[in-house]
């Protein structure tokens, strides 16, 4: 047997490096998934992982893509970087237009990513203005509006809760999201309003599932996320105001 060497940033699956590819469980959502991979290589965008095909344990193959993962438990300060974040932002107009109008979307905008997070993006090396050079983790991939992404994306990248403390800052950079994104003004007046619906409903739906036996939910669980979670959610909520403004 070829020796697999397991690849940190996960909190979900197990996945690992085999001859050079990376292997991941399958579920009931990978046909979804493999779709969309293969709607982003047809149309040549190289921003996700190539999907290589089903290996010989069932798991599903993508293309290691050699980078750096932003999993520093602290801040990952390149991920954070007025270039960084601007590449990012425009990454994702990318796939999501490429996505719009698609039978993939259905009758929604586009396709969401759902969980755009430094964890789940390979940067081109770990220094200031690292551009980043894939999202990976398509599991929660679905149809969706253009603005669930952009803001579980300023909640990640930007950590809109504790410990941040500059506001002013914070916000400049939600606004260099948005400005590097394009996105209209009606869906900046809602930006942070849908960042605490994904932060509301990202503790419940971690209690809920955990409450419900989801192994990998009780593991997260037990580390303390609802808790910091609910304490992101707090500071965005009394911070609103000054966010808003600066949009
Ligand atoms: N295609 C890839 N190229 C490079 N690294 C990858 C790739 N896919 C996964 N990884 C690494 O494996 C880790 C876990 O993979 P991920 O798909 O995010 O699983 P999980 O569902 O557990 O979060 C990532 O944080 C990253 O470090
Ligand atoms: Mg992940």
């Amino acid at each position: 047997m070829s020796h697999e060497v397991p690849l940190p940033g996960g909190f979900i699956n197990e996945v690992v490096l085999k001859d050079g590819s990376v292997r991941r469980p399958v579920g009931p959502h990978t046909p979804f998934v493999h779709r969309l991979l293969e709607h982003f290589e047809r149309r040549g965008w190289d921003g996700a992982p190539r999907l290589l095909g089903i290996d010989e344990d069932g798991r599903e193959k993508l293309r290691f893509i050699d980078g750096h993962v932003a999993i520093e438990s602290g801040r990952s300060a390149y991920a954070e970087s007025d270039a960084s974040l601007v590449r990012l932002a425009t990454m994702v107009r990318e796939f999501h237009d490429l996505c719009a109008d698609t039978d993939l979307a259905g009758d929604a905008e586009t396709v969401c990513h759902n969980d755009l997070a430094p964890k789940n993006t390979v940067y081109a090396h770990p220094g200031p203005g690292a551009p980043p050079i894939a999202l990976i983790d398509w599991d929660g991939a679905a149809p969706g509006e253009r603005l669930h992404d952009i803001a579980h994306l300023c909640w990640e990248f930007l950590r809109l809760g504790t410990p941040v403390t500059d506001v002013g800052e914070t916000a400049r950079r939600m606004r260099l999201v948005c400005d590097a994104y394009g996105l209209d003004a009606d869906r900046r007046a809602r930006l942070v309003e849908t960042v605490l619906w994904w932060q509301d409903r990202c503790w419940r739906g971690i209690e809920d599932r955990a409450a419900a036996g989801d192994p990998a939910m009780i593991r997260i669980r037990d580390l303390g996320a609802p808790v910091w979670i609910r304490g992101d959610y707090d500071w965005v909520q009394a911070n609103r105001a000054a966010l808003e403004a600066a949009l």
